[in-house]
């Protein structure tokens, strides 16, 4: 305690000290001392627990906060209102089925197959007031690859929504077969193997669980796992220690967040940004948030008013759906003062402004499993975060060379890898320390390990490779250029190119495919591309490839347009060549191989010809 709070101090005087006379006219100087001062606070509150060996977790907050203020609006979904006493109360009898049943214990993995409804919360915190770990899963996974999630997290039971449970018809006896306990949020179901657990909750205890079975020592103990597309194939277990879950619980807060504050939550739960920064944030100011079922551009602004909205949680396409939605009148009447998120366009971004006012929007940068998180808290147009020589002293993050055409970074001789200067473009690097650890991937190692580059600067240094490619201007801002590597954006979900390509390889006639994103005019991230070599006696069915597209990979994933070629193109270091095709796009008058398109009219991959290239491209033909 006292370490820490020294380190604090001597920080702080260093603020005041070297830098204000050097820095009082400079305009941010005082947004970013409250900014870091909060920062440092919290920091030091993280140092306690941990010298303490007592971490007072997210859920000890919300437990505290239900005692509070037990008769505050929590949830607001559909209409309907959850005070922070029913979530707690309904969260208990979870809790207790579990517990009575003896089906769980400390200790164990639960996953979680729901849409977002309140009941995500109270299953999310009755495991966990059980001291369970919880892994939330993507419901837009398909069936091959939702096996394969319970591998790596070690989940032994599944909770799934009631309206889900359909889609897990075929994969039930592989459930059963591996000895995995499906439980539904129902009251009855018409398959015998799987557990009611809405009819159990009705007679069982609302009384608190006692707080020793969720209790932890440590920060890095495994809180919960969320899964996120792999850049290997399968999708990938992140592990959430309490140290993240609690750092992003605190986002709303470093932005001004206070207890008089709405916050609007229309991304999925199984996120971390809707579950960790929406739900943990919400509950650690003790706000209100309302919690959409799905996003809808035409009810946005309808909700807004009707909820006194003022925080919303959005992604950049989210704004820029509301963007394209038609003019109304009053559109700048509501009382929403900010947004939190990620991936805002600066053309978006200035025309959210015109048409919805001056909402503060705050870019937050941060992967679900990295170490580094930027924070945009002056809120620069265009800007994902903001460092300074003292956010660099906590946070060891470096922009360094990068190679396009080898799609590896840069070396010297000496084998190092090498910093770009202010204002050019390079990849992001993030150092593991012990202050800012790298807990990686549930079940593997070696994904782990390839998310980490060695010997970056000096011999035995360890750094994360984020995938993206940034810049830091000459005033500190950092802004977001590009990803690269195995994944790509689209929709707001992240698709790994090695997943699709693994898939398009299981049709008889592709031989070989290469995966990646191009970017369309008018549309955030990357459209799928596939460049595929079609097997020596094979003919292309455009149609059979369809079927097997549709049932096999989540609509984000499918590739959009495909480009047929004779051979593949390998970097120097033997990985298939992207960054070109890349670059060439998806325009049939440039490209000589023949291109198609997924056509989701005649169910089937078409020649994409320049009426349907130009259709795209106006953006007559949404995508
Ligand atoms: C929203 O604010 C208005 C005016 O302050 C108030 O009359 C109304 O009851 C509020 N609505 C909700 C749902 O709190
Ligand atoms: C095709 O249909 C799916 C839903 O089945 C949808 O998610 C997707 O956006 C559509 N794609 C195009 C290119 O229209």
């Amino acid at each position: 305690m006292l370490v820490s709070l020294g380190w604090v101090t001597a920080l702080v005087a260093g603020i005041f000290g070297i830098h204000i006379g050097q820095k009082l006219c400079f305009p941010y100087f005082w947004k970013d001392v409250f900014y870091l001062a909060k920062v440092i606070r919290y920091g030091a509150r993280m140092e306690m627990y941990k010298i303490t060996s007592k971490v007072f977790t997210v859920l000890d907050r919300f437990v505290q906060q239900a005692a509070q203020i037990p008769n505050k609006a929590f949830i607001i979904y559909e209409g309907v209102s959850y005070t922070y006493r029913d979530i707690d109360e309904r969260s208990n009898k979870v809790a207790h089925v579990f517990e009575k049943l003896g089906t769980v214990k400390k200790g164990d993995t639960v996953a979680l197959l729901m849409n977002n409804e309140p009941d995500f919360v109270c299953v999310w915190f009755g495991l966990s007031k059980l001291g369970c770990s919880v892994a939330f899963l993507n419901t837009n996974i398909k069936s091959r690859s939702l096996l394969h999630c319970f591998n790596c997290c070690g989940a032994k039971i599944l909770v799934v929504g009631k309206d889900l449970l359909d889609t897990l018809q075929d994969i039930l006896p592989s459930l059963q077969e591996d000895s995995i306990q499906v439980w539904t949020m129902g009251k009855e179901s018409s398959h015998p193997e799987v557990r009611t657990l809405l009819d159990k909750m009705e007679w069982a205890s609302e009384q608190p669980v006692p707080a020793e079975y969720r209790a932890t020592t440590s920060l890095k103990a495994h809180n919960l796992y969320i899964f996120t597309s792999g850049t290997t194939g399968l999708p990938k277990a992140a592990v959430i220690t309490h140290l993240q879950s609690l750092k992003a619980a605190a986002g709303f807060w470093a932005y001004g967040g206070t207890c008089d504050d709405v916050v609007y939550i229309p991304l999925p739960l199984y996120h971390s940004a809707a579950s960790l920064i929406g739900i943990g944030g919400t509950l650690h100011i003790g706000a209100t948030c309302v919690l959409k079922k799905k996003f809808s551009a035409s009810h946005f602004w309808i909700d807004c008013k009707e909820y006194n909205v003022t925080i919303f949680q959005y992604i950049g396409e989210l704004c820029r759906y509301l963007c394209n939605q038609p003019k109304a009148e009053g559109e700048k009447e509501h009382k929403v003062r900010m947004g939190v998120g990620n991936g805002l366009r600066q053309d978006v971004w200035r025309e959210f402004h015109r048409r919805f006012g001056e909402i503060r929007m705050c870019e937050l940068y941060g992967s679900t499993e990295g170490n580094v998180c930027f924070m945009n808290h002056v809120g620069k147009i265009g800007a994902v975060g903001r460092s300074n020589f003292f956010y660099k002293l906590i946070f060891k993050y470096d922009l360094v060379k990068y190679d396009m055409v080898k799609d590896e970074p840069f070396r010297n001789k000496q084998g190092f890898c090498e910093r770009v200067r202010k204002g050019q473009t390079g990849l992001l690097l993030s150092k593991v320390s012990a202050r800012t650890p790298f807990f990686g991937y549930a079940g593997s190692k070696q994904l782990t390990e390839k998310k980490l580059f060695h010997d970056v600067f000096e011999k035995g240094d360890t750094y994360v490779n984020t995938g993206d490619l940034m810049v830091e201007d000459q005033k500190d801002f950092i802004s977001f250029r590009d990803r690269v590597g195995d994944t790509f954006r689209w929709k707001g979900e992240n698709v790994a190119t090695t997943e699709v390509a693994e898939i398009l390889g299981l049709m008889d006639f592709i031989q070989e495919a290469n995966v990646y994103g191009v970017e369309v005019p008018g549309n955030e991230g990357r459209a799928g591309m596939a460049s595929v070599i079609v097997r020596p006696d094979y003919e292309f069915d455009g149609k059979k490839l369809f079927d097997h597209i549709l049932s096999d990979l989540p609509s984000y994933a499918r590739p959009l347009f495909l480009r047929i070629q004779e051979s593949m193109e390998m970097t120097g270091t033997f990985k298939q060549q992207k960054f070109r095709l890349v670059e060439s796009g998806f325009n049939p008058s440039a490209i000589s191989d023949p291109l198609y398109f997924l056509d989701n009219a005649t169910k089937c991959y078409i020649p994409l010809t320049d009426t349907i290239y130009d259709s795209i491209v106006s953006g007559q033909r949404k995508l």
